[in-house]
């Protein structure tokens, strides 16, 4: 192995990703996992974790991270069960769809996706940082955002919650750098969660509905420069170099992972 290799070497670490039973957060346990990470693997779906968990050799356990009480319980028997928590991956959210215009969101819809995208997050990371600093060996804490923190187009509710999570993020690093906690965002583009490849992009957009807002995003993904839509294990990537020693100086920041999404 070369010397470099070692930066990204995460033996020893231990990592708990919530929501991993699916999509990105499966794809960002198999990457820790692959970095040499005992990794817990959390979601609502304890059955789809345990499937998770069984591929990469971490363990799974349920958790709802709107439970503050249970989040609190989770971030200790991580500690418990695998000896350490030095990586959080905040990577639990919903998108719930467009909503309508403004004036017709529900509090029920706001509430809803609110209480998993930024009081998930807060709680999270509120019960990993107390561990953390408990073990005084630092840490790093990842909190999945979204490109459309920066660049909003599917609604004001969802928008609101990733810049929310990308202020979070910000504020949480500059508390926590003089516990030697890194804290960053990844903001992944359009990544294909569902089966088989990630689609090609280019072209007309197949989905066109009529609404400008949403046509809007149509387009865009259909100009990605990059010409595809991201896999899982693209996000699971920039992941390892958040939590490895890559990153040793990185705190704060906002990574697109987007295939140039942004500089459209
Ligand atoms: N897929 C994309 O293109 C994309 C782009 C930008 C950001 N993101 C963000 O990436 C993250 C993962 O997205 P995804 O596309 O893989 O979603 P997904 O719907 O495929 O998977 C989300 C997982 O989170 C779990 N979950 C939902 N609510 C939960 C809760 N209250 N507690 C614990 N687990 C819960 C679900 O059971 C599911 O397993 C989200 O934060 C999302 O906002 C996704």
């Amino acid at each position: 192995m070369n010397e470099a290799a070692g930066w990204i070497d995460l033996t020893g670490k231990v990592a708990h990703v919530t929501g991993g039973a699916r999509g990105i957060g499966a794809g960002i346990a198999r990457a820790l996992a692959m970095a040499g990470a005992k990794v817990m693997v959390s979601d609502l779906k304890l059955e789809d974790a345990a499937a998770v968990a069984e591929a990469i050799g971490g363990e799974a356990m349920a958790l709802d991270v709107t439970d503050r009480q249970a989040v609190d319980a989770a971030m200790a028997a991580t500690r418990d069960r695998l000896g350490a928590l030095d990586i959080l991956v905040n990577n639990a959210g919903v998108y719930l769809g467009f909503g309508g215009p403004v004036r017709d969101i529900s509090d029920e819809m706001w509430r809803t996706l609110w209480s998993v995208n930024v009081d998930g997050v807060f709680y999270c990371s509120r019960a990993a940082a107390g561990i953390m600093i408990e073990q005084g060996r630092g840490g790093r804490i990842i909190n999945v955002s979204s490109t459309q923190a920066v660049s909003p187009g599917v609604g004001v509710t969802y928008d609101g919650s990733k810049a929310a999570v990308t202020q979070i993020t910000k504020a949480l690093a500059l508390e926590l750098a003089q516990h030697g906690i890194n804290v960053n965002a990844l903001a992944p583009g359009p990544t294909w969660v569902g089966e088989g490849e990630p689609p090609k992009t280019g072209g007309q957009p197949p989905n066109r509905t009529g609404d400008p807002l949403a046509d809007t995003i149509a387009d865009r993904i259909a100009r990605l420069p990059v010409g595809h839509w991201a896999d899982p294990m693209e996000q699971g990537k920039a992941v390892v170099f958040l939590a490895s020693s890559m990153s040793d100086f990185v705190t704060g920041i906002y990574l697109p992972v987007d295939g140039g999404w942004l500089t459209l």
